[in-house]
């Protein structure tokens, strides 16, 4: 069969989404590393630590054993307990096993989620900036997307009273993403607890993306799994992705009402049925033994935002906001639009790869225009050679 433009051979909902944009900067930059170009990688969204000895062996232990068969698709009951008994002894949540659903990813549980709730016409609230994929997996699902604009001098911090503005009788839900890809930011308890009511009040779904709940650097993680009573409105969504340094293992988890986890079942059933066996087991492993893991990682990812801010900050006409979380920098480079002719923050992320070598995500990516993304868990000597690089090249556009 040739496919034609004109024909409509594409289903609609495939035209309303776009390759995620980290992902196709991590394509053309690997077209240049495979041309043997020197790049320094500030575009990946991952931890560059390896996956801790204890998490590898209880793999390794499952596949020697042969546990190498399918599961029953939400998980099987060690790894559900594992999940909800973590999340209780660490955020003071009170999730049954069948109120789990383990999923390839957080990614999956986020898609998934949206699948089961939103409708055609559904508005959901999305704070800006925002995780490249939520939005695109809500319009994939034909809902709305409300965007919800946060203020830079606030450390793009999002209030509950810009939540209650946002909402209005279509909406179906709020995703909320602390701290956040890409700004780091925040929510804090106080807002967070009036949010919850908010939803809970109206019957909105809250979506909450724990994904770098454990990577915090003011104060102690939170989640709002700890208002047990609204938990008929909450969604939580986990992942081991980036607390573990598992990103390739898809590992990640949803917790919320027994009908949305029975339905989220129902959709992986007739999808992807369970996540990896043994990777079930690694799970196990990470969920259970010590978390001092966590803590090394936490405090190293620390110093490096610390490091790395010093020094972005240093580069003349660039300001940044300090992330209170997660492990990116989302520096305005604005004072250099129009310049050298960048006109947009692609622009200027697509130069700095091809002239500076360095790899950057653009903001248009997360929903604003004058930023582009640092990530910063890399080597010391890597952020030093970047950052230079990157202040090399802004110097020069005239
Ligand atoms: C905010 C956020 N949520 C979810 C994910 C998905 O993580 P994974 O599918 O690897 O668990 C990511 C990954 O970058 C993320 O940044």
């Amino acid at each position: 069969m040739t496919i034609s433009a004109s024909s409509k051979v594409f289903a609609d909902r495939i035209g309303r989404i776009e390759v995620s944009a980290t992902m196709a900067v991590s394509a053309e930059a690997a077209k240049l590393r495979a041309q043997g170009v020197d790049l320094v990688d500030f575009g990946a969204g991952e931890p560059h630590f390896a996956t801790p000895r204890h998490i590898k062996d209880a793999a390794i232990a499952a596949i020697e054993a042969n546990f190498s068969h399918y599961t029953v698709v939400p998980g099987i009951p060690d790894v559900r307990k594992a999940i909800v008994e973590r999340h209780a002894a660490d955020f003071g949540s009170d999730y049954a096993i069948d109120e789990a659903v383990f999923t390839t990813g957080g990614k999956q549980a986020l898609f998934n989620t949206i699948q089961v709730l939103v409708d055609h016409g559904d508005e959901v609230i999305l704070p800006v900036p925002y995780w490249v994929s939520f939005k695109d997996i809500v319009q994939y699902a034909g809902g709305k997307v409300v965007f919800l604009e946060t203020q830079e001098a606030e450390n793009f911090r999002i209030t509950a009273d810009a939540i209650e503005k946002a909402i209005t009788p279509r909406t179906k839900a709020i995703i909320l993403n602390s701290p956040s890809n890409p700004a780091g930011s925040i929510v804090s308890a106080e807002d967070l607890e009036r949010i919850v009511h908010l939803a809970h009040e109206r019957g909105i779904f809250l979506l909450l993306d724990e994904c770098y709940a454990y990577l915090i650097y003011t104060g102690k993680p939170v989640s709002a799994g700890s208002f047990t009573w609204a938990k008929e409105h909450l969604i939580i969504l986990g992942s081991l992705s980036k607390t573990y340094a598992m990103t390739g293992w898809r590992a990640g988890f949803a917790l919320g009402p027994k009908p949305v986890i029975a339905s989220l079942s129902k959709l992986q059933s007739q999808s992807t049925s369970n996540a990896t066996s043994f990777v079930q087991k690694a799970a196990i492993a990470a969920l259970t033994s010590s978390q001092e893991c966590v803590e090394e990682f936490r405090a190293e990812l620390l110093a490096l935002r610390d490091q790395m801010l010093a020094k972005v900050r240093a580069i003349p006409g660039v300001t940044c906001t300090k992330p209170e979380g997660a492990f990116y920098l989302y520096p305005n480079i604005s004072a250099f639009l129009g310049k050298g002719g960048v006109k947009t923050a692609s622009e200027l992320a697509t130069r700095l790869l091809h002239e500076a070598h360095v790899v950057t995500v653009p903001g248009e990516a997360f929903g604003t225009h004058e930023h582009i993304r640092l990530s910063y868990p890399v080597p010391k000597q890597n952020i030093d050679e970047g950052v230079r690089r990157i202040a090399e090249f802004l110097a020069k556009l005239e």
